[in-house]
């Protein structure tokens, strides 16, 4: 299997004080297959998606773009990339063997964390045929279930894998929903045990970071896109905390802020990661977290890595530096410093 990048990412490696994690997040690649479709897959929801495919999202999403950005990669060299769903297009079985391979190409299972997106549960569908493939870059560490069979992403989520300090925690957000509707739920049995999943990682003082598709805030997303239970996701965290939260769906770069018992946790959405998009706060791009862990916080630098249509690379954009004071520290304030590029518009 290709392993690109160092083997620092190890579930091993000890990133104790003052040594650093780099985390890439990217989201929504909207992989879709060339072949021609069955006429049996599209007597469904599918159909609409289908036709919407054709007429604007497949000028919308390259896949050209997204081997620059795998490029672009092997200079960023991060210890650990999360995917934060939307994978596919139409959640077809030939799309998710190809978004397997587009997998393996960013690294081993070890190497890259996965979450699904309403893309890629589009309509109910067969596991072994779909999600099964991508088992081994969801699954947590040590499966709570060990023993018992996974058929489906109740049976996985939350997901918890923990490399040194840094706890990431998979989120599904994604279920099958109407024709015209791009809703996520969480639901409440993944909400309880997620609960316990943030108590435990906030008792041994990991750095927790919540990777799910849709974003977990209020008034950012008509209802027909919106996740359906934010509200108790969000207190949720205001009770247990969290101290990143990396999300997609939205496809344009978003920077928001959520209240937790230790100060404030910092949303990021990033844009999909094969945008042929122009403007610029839709262009793809993805995200470079370097984190690391002082005596009594956290020192995180985010910077942007931006797609340049006339370059045709992957170039710098707006970094930011801030601290965050994990539970137990006394200090709750969110302290940032911003670099930002004049020539540069649109949101974080
Ligand atoms: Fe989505």
């Amino acid at each position: 299997m290709h392993k690109p990048y160092s083997d620092r990412n190890s579930p091993d490696a000890n990133h104790a004080s003052g040594e650093k994690f780099v985390l890439a997040h990217l989201s929504d690649p909207h992989i879709a297959c060339e072949s021609p479709v069955q006429k049996r897959d599209l007597l469904n929801k599918r159909l609409l998606g289908y036709l919407k495919w054709r007429l604007f999202r497949k000028r919308a999403h390259r896949d050209e773009i997204l081997s620059i950005l795998r490029e672009d990669l092997k200079t960023t060299a991060p210890d650990h990339i999360a995917v934060t769903g939307d994978l596919t297009h139409l959640g077809l079985p030939a799309e998710f063997r190809k978004a397997q391979l587009w997998l393996q190409s960013l690294g081993s299972p070890d190497q890259v964390t996965v979450v699904p997106g309403n893309h890629d549960a589009y309509v109910r569908s067969d596991w072994n045929e779909t999600f099964a493939w991508w088992l081994d870059y969801m699954v947590s560490d040590r499966p709570d279930r060990q023993g018992t069979r996974i058929s489906g992403l109740d049976d996985l989520f939350p997901t918890l894998r923990v490399r040194g300090r840094i706890a990431l925690i998979g989120v599904c957000s994604a279920r099958p929903s109407a024709p015209h509707l791009a809703i996520g739920t969480v639901g409440d049995p993944q909400l309880h045990r997620l609960e316990t999943v943030l108590k435990q990682t906030a008792a041994q003082g990991l750095f927790r970071i919540m990777a799910i598709h849709h974003p977990p805030l209020p008034g950012i997303e008509s209802w027909r896109r919106s996740l359906t239970d934010a509200h108790s996701l969000r207190t949720l965290v205001a009770r247990c905390g969290v101290e990143l939260i990396l999300h997609g769906h939205l496809e344009k770069a978003a920077h928001h802020t959520l209240d937790t018992p230790s100060g404030r946790t910092t949303v990021v959405g990033a844009t999909s990661a094969s945008s042929s998009s122009l403007a610029y706060e839709r262009r793809a791009r993805y995200y470079v977290f370097s984190l690391m862990a002082s005596e009594n916080a956290w020192d995180v630098h985010m910077a942007q890595r931006v797609y340049s249509p006339d370059a045709r690379c992957f170039i710098p954009g707006k970094e930011q530096h801030y601290q965050v004071y994990t539970p137990g520290t006394q200090r709750s304030t969110l302290q940032a410093t911003a670099r930002f590029n004049p020539q540069q518009k649109g949101a974080f």
